[in-house]
């Protein structure tokens, strides 16, 4: 029987914790309430639904958040002036920067001048180090962690498990391998510039499977008997309809743990930024 991971129950279990957390530290006299501030660039309509997202979930775990809009040709440097001001406002302990940035803008320059202690997503070349060399970040990118978090409620075994990561972008991919490593798995990294036919018969034996390139990529009964299949992509199919990278309905029956889409990674994520919210240095 292969079982579905809840991540819609599961985030709201996280959610419902960070909020007792936050209840039991207002008992405080240090306690610093956490201010979460996103900046939100020109008018990308996914950007705005994850933005809103994001704002809403913090008020329902009594995050206070702040949504700070620019307009499509605001310039690096009026973006970066903005980050700077939060850097040093004492009131905001997280700052977020939706992406993707227009094109006119240094992704990279950006990331680089939030405070690696209000870094809330991660990204920081500090908390991204950190990661790498097994010392302890401020926080871990949200993705990669919910997945982690989703895996342990489900008590799913990493430790020497031999872990498949499909995709290598920064935001997903590649902290995903390193916090599987992490966990004492044996991680192997496929991309688009893996073969075919190697990918398939690398998929054959993971023992956990993530999967976030964004397009289908996981068709067919090619997963391991009782693997733990992890989707993190999510696009439209023909008929508008939100999809994953992987044919549910043709792997679930094959392998013992899946995540579906809607309802699996998404989730998480939000639960798991919330999370990294709550905390304050
Ligand atoms: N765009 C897509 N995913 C993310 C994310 O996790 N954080 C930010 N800041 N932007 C994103």
């Amino acid at each position: 029987m292969t079982i579905i991971l809840d991540g819609k129950k599961t985030s709201e279990k996280i959610l419902n914790k960070v909020n007792e957390r936050l209840n039991e530290s207002k008992k405080s006299k240090l306690y610093l309430p956490p201010h979460l501030a996103v900046i939100l660039v020109g008018d990308n309509p996914a950007s705005k639904i994850y933005v809103n997202n994001k704002k809403k979930a913090a008020e329902k775990v009594g995050i206070k958040s702040t949504i700070i809009e620019f307009e499509v040709n605001v310039t690096e440097q009026e973006l970066l002036s903005k980050i700077v001001e939060l850097n040093n406002n004492d009131e905001v302990t997280g700052i977020l920067v939706q992406l993707p940035l227009p094109e006119h803008i240094d992704k990279n320059k950006v990331i680089l001048s939030i405070s690696p202690k209000k870094d809330v997503d991660g990204f920081h070349p500090e908390n991204g180090g950190k990661l790498l060399l097994g010392v302890e970040p401020y926080f871990y990118p949200a993705t990669p962690q919910g997945i982690i978090m989703l895996m342990d409620e489900y008590n799913i075994p990493i430790e020497g498990k031999h872990a498949v990561v499909i995709g290598r972008s920064n935001i997903v991919g590649k902290p995903m391998a390193q916090m599987l490593l992490r966990r004492n798995a044996t991680v192997t990294m496929c991309h688009s510039y893996t073969h075919q036919d190697d990918l398939v018969e690398i998929i054959k034996t993971a023992d956990i499977l993530v999967s976030a390139v964004g397009k289908k990529i996981v068709r067919c009964k090619m997963v391991k008997k009782n693997s733990c299949v992890i989707d993190v992509g999510i696009s439209r199919d023909a008929n508008g309809k939100l999809t994953g990278d992987v044919d549910f309905d043709i792997v679930a029956p094959s392998c013992g743990f899946i995540t579906p889409v809607p309802g699996g990674v998404g989730p998480m994520t939000i639960a798991s930024l919330m999370y990294n919210a709550s905390k304050v240095y």
